[in-house]
């Protein structure tokens, strides 16, 4: 297997931005813009959002993610939503250890892993993210930060079920900074975190994974970036809030 029979995934990451409404309007114009995709399309959105943009989307190419779920499938997480809502209410994605929830919101390797099996468990597939900071880089540590954020995230998780996992390869020096990864260092990560994943599964696990670059992609430097033999996609942010540059991304990917 090589790049050419991955899935190339093209995810937008809303974050915390858009209204139900808004959100909807959004999708509406995105729609014809990237029907002809040849990429998997996603958008992940805030839970407020989930349910307007299904509807929103019904009977596209266009699937729907959340940004996020709990551990435990319910119980007294004020506050939180479980893998098990998100699956009943026909969810097929959510973005798992997110740099923003990792640096804000306490999250940890041990609590990435946790919420990962419960998002497997589930049905979702994950896209789970991983990443290095600025000193991180500096320190020459890039490989082993990814490397240990990888297996610890990835730990009780069979090969059959790394099926349902995408990764996002996100420096955290490059998210919403307008610095972007050169398109060699960005493959460069990638395929650490490939090697990674073939000393944990095999080669052919490794082969098959989907992994995506995310940090300032946009409608300019998307093609440079997804031409790399191990970049298989991306995790979009600040451009996946505007209909016509998402959808440059899409093309792009789909050359
Ligand atoms: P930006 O594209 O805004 O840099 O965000 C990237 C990101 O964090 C996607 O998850």
């Amino acid at each position: 297997m090589n790049k050419a029979t991955r899935k190339t995934v093209i995810a937008g990451n809303w974050k915390m931005n858009k209204t139900p409404a808004e959100g909807a309007e959004l999708l509406t114009s995105m729609i014809p813009l990237v029907k002809d995709a040849d990429c998997d399309v996603i958008a992940c959105v805030p839970f407020v959002d989930l349910y307007a943009a299904q509807e929103a989307t019904k009977g596209t190419n266009i699937k729907i993610g959340a940004e996020n779920c709990h551990w435990a499938e319910s119980g007294a997480f004020t506050g939180e939503i479980s893998a098990q809502m998100l699956s009943a209410m026909g969810i097929e994605y959510v973005i798992i250890g997110h740099s923003e929830r990792r640096q804000y919101f306490g999250e940890t390797d041990v609590t990435v892993n946790k919420r990962v099996k419960a998002a497997l468990k589930a049905g979702l597939t994950v896209i789970l993210c991983v990443g290095e900071y600025l000193e991180q880089r500096e320190q020459g540590v890039t490989a082993e930060v990814c490397a240990m954020q990888t297996k610890i995230a990835l730990g009780g998780v069979t090969a059959e079920e790394m099926e349902r996992i995408i990764i996002a390869y996100e420096p955290v020096w490059a998210i919403g900074t307008g610095l972007t990864a050169t398109a060699d260092q960005a493959d460069e990560v990638c395929g650490i975190i490939r090697d990674v994943i073939a000393g944990l599964y095999n080669a052919e696990v490794a082969e098959a994974t989907t992994i995506q670059y995310g940090g300032s992609m946009n409608d300019g430097n998307a093609e440079e970036l997804l031409s790399k033999v191990n970049v298989d996609g991306g995790l979009i942010g600040g451009a996946s809030l505007v209909a016509e540059k998402f959808a440059k991304i899409v093309s792009a990917a789909s050359k």
